[in-house]
Formats: C-alpha cells, structure tokens, sequence
C-alpha cells in the first residue's frame, strides 16, 4: 500500500520493538499479550507524542513559524515532548497549562529545564476559553514580530494523525517479523489522535485488527465524536480517499475512575505488578489505567477465541514521579 505522506521531521527512536509478555500473558490465561514499546521512541522526549510532532513540527517549520504554542494538564506528557522537541530545534515553545502552579516534578520539571515559557489558567477558565486564550497569546507573539504555530492538547488534528498512520506501518512489518495476526489493538485514549491514527492506519496498512480505545477521561461518547473529528480534518486537509466515517471507532468507557490524572488503588497494584513480573513500567494517568482496563476487559472475555493481542505502551513515565506516594513505599 503506498501511503503519500506530508513533510515529517525524524526525531522519534523508530521502529519500536513489539515484545511479548510471556509471564504476564500465561498468569491471565488470555490471548498472548504483546507490547508495542512507544515508551522507547527516546529519552526525555519519550511516548506517543512524538510520533505525532514529527509531523506538526514539520508543518510549523514549513510554514515558517519560530514559536510553538500548545496546550495541556499541568503533568502533560505532550507539553513535556513538545518543550524538549522546541528546544532540540531551535524553536521558542510557550505552554498554556491547565490548572495551578505545582512543584516542579516529573513532565512539569523537564518543561522548565527547556527553558518553556508557561501560563497557567484555572481549569474552569481554560475550559470555557481554551479558543481566546490561544488567539490571546499567536497576537501576543505576532505582535513581537514572531510567527506562531498552535499545537491543539495531545496534538490530536488531521496533522497529528499521521504518527499512528506511521506507526501502522511500522506494525504490519512487526507482525510480519513474528509470524502473527493479532485480533486486536488497544490503546490509552486521552486526546484521540492515537486512537484515530491507530484506526486509519489499521485500514490502509490492511492489519486485520480491531483498534480499541480505552479512554481515561471523559466518556465513549464524547471519544467516538472527536475521533471522527479529527479522522475526517485529516482525510480533508489531505484529500484522502479512504471514507473515514466507515471506520468503526471502539471505545472501552468504564475505566475513568475518580477522574483524569485520578488512579484507583487497583490500577496502582497492576502497576506494581505489571513492572515486578516483566520489567514494564505503566504510569497512572495513562497507560496503567488503559492496562489495567485491558487486563479486566481479557478477564471478561471480550479478546476470547484469538491468540495475539497488541498493546501500545504509549509512554508517560514522568508522570509516575509526582503520584509516588500513592505507591506506597
Ligand atoms: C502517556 C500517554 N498515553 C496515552 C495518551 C493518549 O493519547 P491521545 O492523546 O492520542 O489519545 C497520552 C496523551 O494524552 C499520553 O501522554
């Protein structure tokens, strides 16, 4: 299949390995469980972001801009990748933060050691202004005689996209590597762009799969709306053919919990399990409540009757840090 891609910077570590939990897998007594290691795609800028900002700061190079501005929770793992990815380039990165001030640690701490320049706006205030504020701070820098680029929150958008199209690729030769045809595909869903990536891709690379989104915030409703948004902003700003609104969007709700960032004792144990019995370290907001998720989901029985499963590590390790305490050591 060719895929006709836009400009896209090389920053990320690729490809990943995808390796299986062979421990793991036995003791659930499921389908075998393989991890794509998106926790690899580099040091500090490490996760699934970076696959995406490949391309959207490509675009804002393209379109000669020196300053990116974008947006997040005060933890963000975008914000941290995109600070580290401005500062490697040469680039001034301004994050609008959502909510208020907090010790410099875990994401928060790298964003200041790349030197970002951060706003912060109560929750509510974000929520209700997110737009104005965005426009408040592109005339802020056009006013100094600089060229702003926004990033919307997780660089989710028909830009964005393109990193979990890629990543698709990067599957198809994984699968082929070792002899598989997994059923299934599941990631952390918080902004869509991976999910709507993963969904794309999985049909024009034809892996066969069934791409699950086990969100993390908000509700299925609200994930299989955005998802379509951003699948059809990408086949319309890249006249693509492929009908994206025939796509199924799958999103496993009931995992949310107290809320975003809001991790229950369970999830903190599948943490400490997951990373004792195979090494692999999960962070609370993302990646270990998605986990945990898939872990009851195959208990369950909705993956019964195939052998191979794909779980998409999509990084987040510095989150961990600031939710140590409730580790419990
Ligand atoms: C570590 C991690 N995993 C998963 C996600 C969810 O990805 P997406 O925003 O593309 O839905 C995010 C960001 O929101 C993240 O930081």
């Amino acid at each position: 299949m060719t895929v006709n891609y836009p400009p896209k910077l090389s920053l990320a570590q690729t490809p990943t390995p995808l390796t299986l939990l062979e421990r793991l897998s036995a003791q659930v007594g499921g389908p075998r469980i393989w991890v794509k290691r998106d926790d690899m795609t580099g040091g500090v800028v490490s996760g699934n972001k970076i696959r995406k900002l490949e391309f959207s700061l490509a675009a804002a190079i393209e379109q000669g801009c020196d300053t990116v501005i974008t947006c997040g929770g005060v933890q963000s793992n975008h914000c941290r990748t995109t600070a580290i990815l401005c500062a490697q380039l040469g680039l001034k990165c301004h994050l609008i933060l959502r909510g208020a001030e907090e010790p410099a640690d875990g994401n928060l701490l790298l964003d200041k050691l790349a030197g970002a320049e951060i706003s912060y706006y109560p929750n509510t205030e974000y929520t209700a202004r997110a737009g104005e504020i965005l426009q408040y701070w592109r005339d802020y820098y056009a006013e100094q005689g600089c060229k702003a680029f926004a990033i919307p929150v997780g660089a989710s958008d028909g830009i964005g996209l393109w990193g979990y199209i890629a990543a698709c690729k990067e599957l198809q030769a994984d699968f082929k590597q070792h002899g598989i045809k997994p059923a299934h595909i599941i990631t952390a869903t918080g902004s869509g762009g991976t999910q709507g990536g993963l969904t794309v891709g999985n049909a024009l690379y034809q892996l066969g799969a069934t791409v699950w989104g086990i969100n993390v915030c908000d509700d299925a409703d609200y994930f299989r709306r955005k998802v379509l948004e951003d699948m059809r902003q990408w086949q319309q700003w890249y006249q693509q053919s492929l009908e994206v609104s025939q796509l199924p969007i799958n999103v496993i709700d009931g995992y949310v919990g107290a809320g975003y960032a809001r991790a229950s004792e369970a999830v903190f144990a599948t943490i400490k399990k997951v990373a004792k019995s195979e090494g692999l370290v999960l962070d609370p907001v993302y990646t270990g409540k998605a986990f945990h998720g898939m872990l009851d989901q195959i208990r369950q029985g909705r993956f019964d009757g195939c052998d191979d499963i794909v779980y998409i590590h999509t990084g987040g390790i510095f989150g961990l840090f600031p939710q140590r305490q409730q580790l419990h050591y």
